[in-house]
């Protein structure tokens, strides 16, 4: 998909911020965001022998692991690592099914399998996946997030599937109020533009979401998420810390979120491979107590919305959750809440400017 170097979003013209936002790209962004691996052309060539003889090395590598990640950081087993194999072969090539996965299958044809990226380029990427830990949506450069697909890439938190419950959370809000549904929201640290894409398609073009990350990468592939998504009237993507992009929406906002770095600075080194070594420490790190961009956010939230505006924050869950609420209890906030995810964790705080 081609980035255009302006993208110009025109805010509806019965909102409050009937503004025309410019999105600037590629003249002062030279960041080309990877297309992921499922989306790339058709151009390489195998044979099933061929193809069979690298998914056997490709298994192997992985069965070699065993148990050695779990025990060292909780990080893949061996059976992880083969259903990853089947993963990135079903983005690889054409048609790959389960008679290709049979070791016994014969090809008397000879038959071409059409592939997205060649067999010496698999070989790197499984090799830079078992010995680096390099994440395996990094490899395939996509995430499967609750029912979408978000291209990532290095310097780009992965999505995590818990955080899906934030675009819930506003779902059920909408449905019960479409004041909402028309309304202005804004995603503080959008990374992929997961949330924000969330939220893009519950307002079905009737409100407006504005997407901010300091990240240069963050904002060129929440943008091309964005569009890809078909969203670019919808969401707005900008680049700067906080709300020092929302000037011109100060005071207007119905509702924002956000999921900011909240692990606490001396938690990092524990972290399994995968995520320390590869992922964006300004996605992760907040502070000495994980909570300093949490604060920032709760404090800036009692300006940004306008009265009876809702907030829906994503914490490390436990402590941080309640003291997230009592912050926001004690300063101009009603009906705060907190909420608990999938696995019992108290970790979303939710609600209303006073
Ligand atoms: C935990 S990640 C969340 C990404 C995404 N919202 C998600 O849930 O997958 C936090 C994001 O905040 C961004 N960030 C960190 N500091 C920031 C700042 N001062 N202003 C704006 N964004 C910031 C990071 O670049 C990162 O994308």
């Amino acid at each position: 998909m081609m980035l255009r170097s302006w993208a110009m979003i025109r805010l509806a013209p019965t909102t409050t911020t009937a503004t025309n936002l410019c999105v600037r790209f590629g003249a002062s962004s030279p960041r080309k965001p990877r297309v992921p691996l499922f989306l790339r052309p058709l151009v390489y060539t195998t044979t099933i022998p061929d193809l069979q003889k690298w998914r056997s090395w490709a298994r192997n590598l992985a069965l070699s692991v065993g148990s050695k990640f779990v025990e060292l950081d909780n990080g893949p087993d061996s059976h992880t690592l083969c259903r990853e194999v089947e993963w990135l072969l079903e983005d690889a090539v054409e048609g790959y099914d389960a008679r290709l996965r049979q070791t016994t299958a014969t090809d008397s044809g000879g038959t071409c399998l059409r592939m997205r990226a060649g067999l010496g380029e698999l070989y790197c990427l499984w090799k830079e996946r078992v010995e680096q830990r390099r994440p395996f949506q990094y490899v395939v450069g996509c995430e499967h997030w609750g029912d979408i697909v978000l291209s990532v890439e290095e310097g780009v938190l992965i999505p995590r599937p818990e955080t899906v419950q934030v675009v819930e959370l506003v779902d059920q809000l909408c449905s019960a109020d479409q004041r909402f549904r028309e309304g202005l929201w804004a995603d503080l640290g959008t990374g992929s533009g997961a949330i924000a894409i969330g939220i893009g398609r519950i307002l079905k073009g009737r409100g407006r979401v504005v997407a901010v990350d300091l990240s240069d990468v963050a904002v060129a592939v929440a943008s091309y998420n964005v569009e890809r998504h078909g969203l670019q009237d919808i969401v707005d993507v900008r680049h700067g810390s906080w709300f020092d992009p929302l000037e011109d929406v100060q005071g207007k906002l119905d509702g924002l979120v956000s999921n900011p770095p909240y692990i606490p600075s001396d938690q990092i080194s524990g972290l399994q491979a995968e995520v320390g070594r590869h992922e964006p420490l300004s996605a992760l790190d907040g502070g000495q107590n994980g909570m300093d961009d949490l604060l920032c956010i709760c404090r800036g939230s009692v300006t940004a919305l306008r009265p009876g505006g809702f907030v829906a924050f994503e914490t490390n869950g436990g402590e941080q959750a309640d003291f997230v609420a009592n912050f926001l209890g004690r300063n101009n906030f009603c009906n705060v809440k907190v909420v608990t995810d999938f696995a019992g964790i108290p970790r979303f705080v939710t609600g209303f400017r006073s």
